[in-house]
């Protein structure tokens, strides 16, 4: 049977039997660079990116897309998005000084966070950046400190949407740690105002990842247009994307006409909007390589990889469902528990999984991990964290490094 690449990345091909990505044989990429690794789609990536951005600004005139940079945090990826004209949502110092370093139009730059620290607030100031996303009273008071000059603000309020998504990924509704309770919003609003240095320009609203069902940012939009009218609206991100073949995502453009449309119909055509996507700009155009280390027959078929929760922790925190596939082989399927190297049995990609005839030193490759895996990757049981490839025009390039040991160690002050 030949493979369904319909989660993969779209310039991922079979050639005569071999998986590429951006003309690249992902065998000979995880030759050179080792495994785990993660590898990207950088011109799948850039049309990705671009194709959100045509589909926004097509329909609103004043419109920008923001790369969520918290979805994979680093300048070369956050670089590349921004290259093709988005700007970038930071959360945190380290996010901030990343995309410092892409070079971005720091105007194009907006900064989130329930727990912002001075050291942030004060560096967004000092770049300029577009908005300072206003989380909560302690925000205000800081900002108001550290302004030496009118500070462009937006408020993150709840639009009071319990988003259909896990719960650790739902941030709409009232209950959520982010942003402000819809009963307190109006107070909230009047105290920005009572700070001379505080330029409140908008509203934001983020309602959780992993969304599938569009009429839920509908809702979000309409909530919003309860409030009083402001010039700005960042919407946030959210939009969810295909982990297995029997998923169903909204496209671009549909998110994109729904989320317009109700835009137009409740807060106006003339109001600038923001988008912050972060899973549906990257999670499709990234896979992860790993090599099969063991296959265990016994009361269940075990097929263990050298990576697992070290490099995707997506599975244990949200029990996101994945589709593992043995590249550049033919034969039989057999019934498998895909696991990981770590020592949790939590540490598993799935169970009950067809793979072909696995052995130890097969390549497993899982489509659609191009989200939020760099960004939680971690050394549990000494893993070192994975490289990050970028796959175009047949050449294979190393965008991060592997960890290494001495790294690994590095910040450990016992003798060494
Ligand atoms: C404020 C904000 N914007 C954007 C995003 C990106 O969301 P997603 O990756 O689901 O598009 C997040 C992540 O949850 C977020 O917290």
């Amino acid at each position: 049977m030949p493979m369904d690449l319909s989660l993969y990345p779209p310039n991922a091909a079979v050639d005569d039997g071999r998986l590429t990505l951006g003309g690249c044989h992902v065998a000979d990429v995880a030759q050179e660079f080792g495994t785990p690794a993660y590898l990207i789609d950088a011109a799948g990536l850039r049309q990705r990116a671009r194709e959100f951005q045509q589909a926004l600004t097509s329909r609103h005139h004043r419109s920008r897309v923001m790369f969520a940079s918290k979805s994979f945090p680093t300048p070369s990826v956050m670089g590349l998005i921004a290259d093709t004209g988005c700007g970038l949502d930071v959360a945190g110092l380290g996010e901030l000084l990343a995309a410092q370093r892409t070079g971005v139009d720091p105007a194009h730059v907006v900064l989130h966070g329930n727990a912002k620290s001075d050291a942030e607030i004060a560096l967004a100031i000092e770049m300029g950046i577009g908005y300072i996303v206003v989380d909560n009273l302690d925000d205000v008071d800081r900002i108001s400190r550290l302004a030496t000059k009118p500070v462009p603000v937006l408020l993150r309020v709840s639009p009071a949407v319990d988003a259909e998504t896990n719960a650790a990924m739902a941030t709409g509704h009232d209950a959520s740690k982010f942003g402000i309770p819809s009963h307190q919003i109006t107070e909230v609003i009047e105290r920005i105002r009572r700070e001379p240095l505080l330029d409140l320009r908008g509203l934001h609203a983020h309602i959780g990842s992993q969304i599938l069902n569009v009429d839920q940012f509908e809702q979000a939009v309409a909530s919003l247009a309860q409030l009083e009218r402001f010039d700005v609206y960042d919407l946030g991100g959210g939009l969810g994307i295909r982990y297995v073949p029997s998923d169903v995502a909204p496209s671009v453009e549909e998110y994109a006409d729904r989320l317009v449309g109700a835009v137009h119909r409740h807060l106006g055509t003339d109001v600038e909007l923001l988008i912050e996507p972060g899973r549906s700009m990257v999670g499709p155009n990234g896979v992860t390589v790993y090599r099969v280390t063991t296959v265990k027959r016994g009361v269940r078929t075990h097929v263990a990889v050298d990576g697992g929760m070290g490099d995707n922790l997506e599975v244990s925190l949200y029990g996101q469902p994945f589709d593992p596939a043995i590249i550049d082989k033919a034969g039989a399927f057999e019934v498998c528990d895909v696991v990981g190297r770590h020592c949790e049995s939590g540490d598993t990609f799935v169970v009950a999984h067809e793979l072909v005839e696995p052995e130890v030193g097969d390549l497993l490759v899982i489509p659609a991990t191009g989200a939020y895996t760099f960004t939680m990757s971690n050394n549990y049981n000494g893993a070192l964290r994975p490289p990050v490839v970028f796959c175009e025009d047949g050449v294979a390039r190393v965008a991060v490094r592997r960890e290494t040991y001495a790294e690994l160690f590095g910040r450990d002050v016992r003798g060494g």
